[in-house]
Parts: structure tokens; C-alpha cells; sequence
């Protein structure tokens, strides 16, 4: 046996890891005996922070304390909450602060955005779109095609992975090349919920750049697992969640991203509300709308501040831990499951996540090629937390934030015995 597969090296690489001390900070879920599940859903559900539970109560003690007052008078005030939020979460995304704001959830802020930045004629009225998006983005954009009296079945292209489930850059560019007179909008959901690729966004960016088609992403998978630089490629817009990797809570708020190109473009047409109206004047009340100059302008209701405060309780254990060291040990993490499941020599395991660490995050999905379900079902009955996609996959998601080596090794020891022994 090769001696990285062995419990010792996998303790001695948590020794050595500078985030160690990060695991401690979250609650995981137990067994019955009262032991730690091996938790792997970050993908779906991070862990919460054991710091959530005191922002939270900070907002009800202030509540408590202030009433109304709280807007202005609390430590945080309530006026400006969500703007504790940009900075750390500017620095997740690649953006500068004002590009960034903290509202809705997903879905909402997609259409948001497709409502601005969906504008098709007659003759650039397309969307193009991975074919294995997320359904939420796939009903997103037909019903967006739909609501401008167009055809979900013509208007919508769809970026086909090979049989392997990989989506192959030189498709989508031919896809490009052969209706780029036609194609408006451009939505891909970067990292693919399904195989966790990270598509080159740099060079989707470019090539949508240099022929007048905007640019969005769906980064819930995306965001606080990888790098998406969003500014600096020249993104339109991007749209991502909050309850993932960043570990917000159940249901919690999305995160919006407008690139300032666009910010002080008067004739954007957007829903409004009076949360997108310039500060200063707001409270004057029946005023025309003038939009702020920011991304906060797509703002439209005052911002749910108890959900807010898990937002800034996680980015604040982001902010601290460093995003760069996150994905530095990200990397070395799944690296390492890999390598333990590539040393099972099982031909019917079948890893369908990127060999390539810049084409993927955290997560590695993993096709069973002789299992169902109940294979799933008995690694979670022995205390792991993953998710079962149909046909054969679970999607394991090693957090950097929270899991360890040892629960990679003791993952694919608990599989191994249930596979071979079980
Ligand atoms: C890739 C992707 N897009 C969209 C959504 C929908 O998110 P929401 O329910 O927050 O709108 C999800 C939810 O998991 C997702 O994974």
C-alpha cells in the first residue's frame, strides 16, 4: 500500500495545514452515538459557524434595546448592514466593493439581472446556456425567452458536454462562431452543480466581448470554492447564494454582481425599488427614482437584517482564515481524496470531476458504474453526509474551511469496507 493511504499521513497533513484550527469554529452534525458525521455537503449546505447563533442575537438584543432606533443607533446599524457585507464579499468574487450586494436569494437575482441585462431584438435575441444547468437557471432563462414573446425551444441554445459529462471549451466557441449575430445573452452556471467543472471564464468572457453578447454567471457552486475574479474579466453580471460554501444558513440570501461598466448607464431598464434609490435622498420620499451608483441600485426592499447577520458572521471567518489559503488547501484537500480513490484501482469508480485542479473546486463527483442508491444509502447510514445525483453519482465536497485529511481518509476507508467488505 502506498504510504499516503494511511491514517498517519493524513493526520500528519492536518498538523501541518494553517487552517486547522478553522474546524473547530463549526457545529457538525452527529450520529446517534454522539459522534461527528463525516460532512462532505458544503456543496449543498455548509456547515453552520459557531459565531452565527451571536451575530444573530446582537440584532435581536439592538432590536430589543433600539426599536426603530436600531437603524441608525445600534453598533451595526441596520441603514447601512448590507454594506458591512460588500467588502469581504467584494474580495470572495474579484470585484470591487461597489460592484457587490447582498439581497434576495438566487433565482430572484437572476431574473433581476435578466430583466437588465436580457434586452434581445429581433435579430440578438438567443440565450445560451449549458445544457445540464441547474433547473432553477434552465426555468430561469426560458421563461425570461418566454416573457419577451420568444420560443424556449429556438431561442435557446444549449452548450452540450461530451459523453463524459465534460463540457469541452472549443464547443462552446464553435457554438459562438455559428450564431453569434443571434445570441443576446450568455448564462453559465460556473462551477457545474452536477460534475463541479469550472469553465474558463476568462476566455468565455473574452469570446462573448468580442462579439457584443453579455455575459452572466451563476456562481452557486462557484463562490468561496474558486476564484472568479469578476472584475477584472470584464463579467456583465453574476449571481450566486450564500448558504453553500459561504455557510449563511439554510434558504440564505444570494449575492449580486453588476460590473461598475454599468453602474452609471442611466438607461438600464431595471425593476426598482426604493432601497436602489440614492441615499441621500430617500427618505424625502416621491422623488423619481435615481438609481445609486452602484450595484446596489437593484436593490428594491429595506434587507432582512437577521438573515444578513449570518451572512456576516461566515464572511467574517472567511475574511479571517484568507480566501487564498482556502483554496490553496482546497486544492491539496481533494487533491488528496483523489488520489485515495484513484489507489482503490476500482474500474467501476469513475471520477467525473476535472483531473485538472484549475477546472474544478472542492468537489469531485464520483460515478458508480456497478452501484444504486443503496450503496448511498448505506455510507449514510455509517455517518456520511453527501448527496445522491441520478444516474450513480455522489458529489463529495471536502470543505477546506472545515473538513480534514482525516475525514477524506476515513471517508474512502468507511467506502471501501462498504464496497469490498460490506
Ligand atoms: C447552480 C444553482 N443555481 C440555482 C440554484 C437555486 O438557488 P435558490 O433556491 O437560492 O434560488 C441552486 C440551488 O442549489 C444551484 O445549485
Amino acid at each position: 500500500m502506498n504510504y499516503q493511504n494511511n491514517p498517519e499521513f493524513a493526520k500528519s497533513l492536518d498538523a501541518k495545514d494553517k487552517l486547522k484550527s478553522y474546524r473547530q469554529r463549526f457545529h457538525f452534525p452527529k450520529q446517534k452515538d454522539g459522534s461527528q458525521k463525516l460532512y462532505f455537503c458544503g456543496n449543498s449546505l455548509g456547515l453552520e459557524p459557531k459565531n452565527t447563533g451571536d451575530y444573530i442575537d446582537e440584532v435581536i438584543e439592538d432590536w430589543r434595546t433600539y426599536g426603530v432606533d436600531g437603524h441608525t443607533d445600534a453598533e451595526y446599524p441596520w441603514m447601512p448592514y448590507h454594506e458591512f457585507l460588500a467588502k469581504p464579499m467584494a474580495k470572495i468574487v474579484g470585484a470591487k466593493e461597489s460592484e457587490v450586494i447582498i439581497m434576495n436569494t438566487l433565482s430572484v437575482n437572476l431574473h433581476l439581472m435578466m430583466v437588465s441585462f436580457f434586452r434581445p431584438t429581433p435579430k440578438k435575441r438567443k440565450i445560451l446556456i449549458e445544457a445540464d444547468a441547474f433547473p432553477s437557471d434552465l426555468y430561469g432563462v426560458q421563461s425570461q425567452l418566454k416573457f419577451h414573446g420568444l420560443d424556449p425551444e429556438k431561442d435557446l441554445i444549449l452548450w452540450q458536454p461530451d459523453q463524459d459529462q465534460y463540457y469541452n471549451i472549443s464547443d462552446f466557441d464553435q457554438l459562438i462562431d455559428a450564431h453569434k449575430d443571434e445570441i443576446a445573452l450568455v448564462l453559465i452556471g460556473n462551477t457545474n452543480y452536477y460534475t463541479g467543472q469550472f469553465f474558463d471564464m476568462a476566455h468565455i468572457t473574452q469570446k462573448c466581448k468580442l462579439h457584443d453578447i453579455t455575459v452572466g454567471f451563476d456562481l452557486a457552486h462557484g463562490v468561496g470554492n474558486i476564484n472568479p475574479d469578476l472584475h477584472q474579466l470584464g463579467v456583465d453580471f453574476a449571481v450566486w447564494c450564500t448558504y453553500k460554501y459561504l455557510n449563511s444558513g439554510p434558504g440564505s440570501l444570494g449575492g449580486c454582481f453588476v460590473h461598475e461598466k454599468h453602474h452609471s448607464n442611466k438607461h438600464i431598464p431595471r425593476f426598482e425599488g426604493w432601497w436602489g434609490h440614492n441615499k441621500t435622498t430617500r427618505f424625502n420620499m416621491r422623488q423619481a427614482f435615481d438609481p445609486i451608483n452602484s450595484a446596489e441600485a437593484w436593490q428594491l426592499s429595506n434587507p432582512p437584517i437577521l438573515s444578513m447577520a449570518a451572512v456576516r458572521a461566515s464572511l467574517d471567518v472567511f475574511d479571517e482564515a484568507g480566501f487564498n489559503n482556502i483554496l490553496e488547501k482546497s486544492k491539496k484537500l481533494t487533491g488528496y481524496l483523489e488520489f485515495l480513490l484513484n489507489d482503490l484501482e476500482d474500474d467501476n469508480i469513475k471520477i467525473i470531476t476535472p483531473k485538472n485542479p484549475e477546472e474544478r473546486g472542492c468537489q469531485l463527483s464520483i460515478r458508480f458504474l456497478d452501484s444504486d442508491k443503496s450503496f448511498f444509502e448505506k455510507l449514510t447510514k455509517a455517518g456520511v453526509v453527501a448527496d445522491w445525483r441520478e444516474p450513480q453519482v455522489i458529489r463529495i465536497a471536502p470543505a477546506p474551511l472545515y473538513n480534514s485529511y482525516e475525514d477524506v481518509f476515513n471517508f474512502v476507508k468507511l467506502l471501501k469496507h462498504i464496497r469490498y467488505a460490506g
